[in-house]
């Protein structure tokens, strides 16, 4: 599969400074502790494993399992985290309990909306969470993601897209939807982690501003591609976004597009 390749990594778009602050925000949150067995689900190129690391204590103590589908992804991860006490594994959230033995906490940061049954994956997080263990996660995928007008934006960048794909001799299949595109609402997400036994949630909203260079670099994220444009070679539908993106911030003349996080931390009963 095309996703396996390295070019198309989320690594630029993670690198971002209003990434690392949103992620942050919510990794310290999630009361990790030295000594802790800690999942970080997901963990694609490792910008949030390295978070969860730097609160294992100096020395680092505990234990951190870094889980991805992705054997390019989990390869970058482990060139940029050299650390004993980081197994990186690969597998899916689906099958989480079969990878992981009982745990402290789950981070599960900007995955979520890739999964199509998200009931199933919530309850496997909570089948390897210790009782009174912490889930974290957040998404920029969710039904209330849009700040602002910004839905101007996403229609216009759509059009410019298309018309540079049109122009190379290229159709987009209207009906052809993937998972990204299931966007659920907070009070679906707080009903689901109700259902499989998670006792508090808290919800938060956070919204961060996006230069272009942030989208131009999402675009080259595989699974952004294959979720905005599906059914388009990778390479080909990277290079439509990215001239979309630059093209939408010159006509309308914008400095910054806002994009809302939602970071929701959740205790198992
Ligand atoms: C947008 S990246 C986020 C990476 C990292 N968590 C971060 O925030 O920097 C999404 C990651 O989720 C992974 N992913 C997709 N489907 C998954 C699943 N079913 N279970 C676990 N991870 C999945 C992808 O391979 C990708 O590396």
């Amino acid at each position: 599969m095309e996703t396996s390749d390295a070019r198309f990594s989320f690594a630029k778009f993670a690198a971002h400074p209003f990434f690392r602050e949103v992620n942050a925000w919510l990794v310290a949150r999630a009361g990790i502790r030295p000594g802790a067995d800690v999942v970080d689900l997901g963990c694609g190129p490792g910008a949030i494993t390295e978070l969860i690391l730097q609160r294992m204590g100096v020395p680092p103590l505990g234990r951190v399992f870094a889980i991805d589908p992705s054997s390019s992804a989990l390869m970058l991860a482990a060139q940029r985290i050299q650390s004993a006490i980081v197994r990186f594994v690969q597998g899916t959230a689906e099958r989480l309990s079969s990878l992981v033995p009982q745990v402290d906490t789950v981070v599960f940061c900007n995955a979520i909306h890739l999964v199509p049954d998200k009931a199933q994956v919530i309850a496997a997080i909570s089948n390897v969470l210790r009782p009174g263990g912490v889930l974290a996660f957040n998404t920029t995928f969710f039904e209330g993601a849009y700040a602002g007008d910004s839905l101007r934006f996403y229609k216009h960048w759509g059009l410019r897209a298309m018309r540079c794909l049109r122009e190379r001799g290229h159709a987009v299949v209207r009906d052809a939807k993937t998972t990204a595109m299931q966007w659920l609402t907070p009070e679906e997400y707080r009903r689901l982690l109700a259902d499989s036994g998670f006792a508090e949630t808290e919800v938060e909203f956070q919204e961060k501003q996006l230069p272009c260079q942030a989208w131009e670099d999402i675009s080259e994220f595989s699974m952004f591609i294959e979720g905005a444009l599906p059914g388009i070679p990778l390479e080909i539908g990277m290079e439509a976004l990215k001239v979309g993106a630059r093209q939408t911030f010159e006509d309308l003349r914008l400095q910054a597009v806002p994009r809302i996080w939602m970071q929701v931390v959740a205790r198992r009963g």
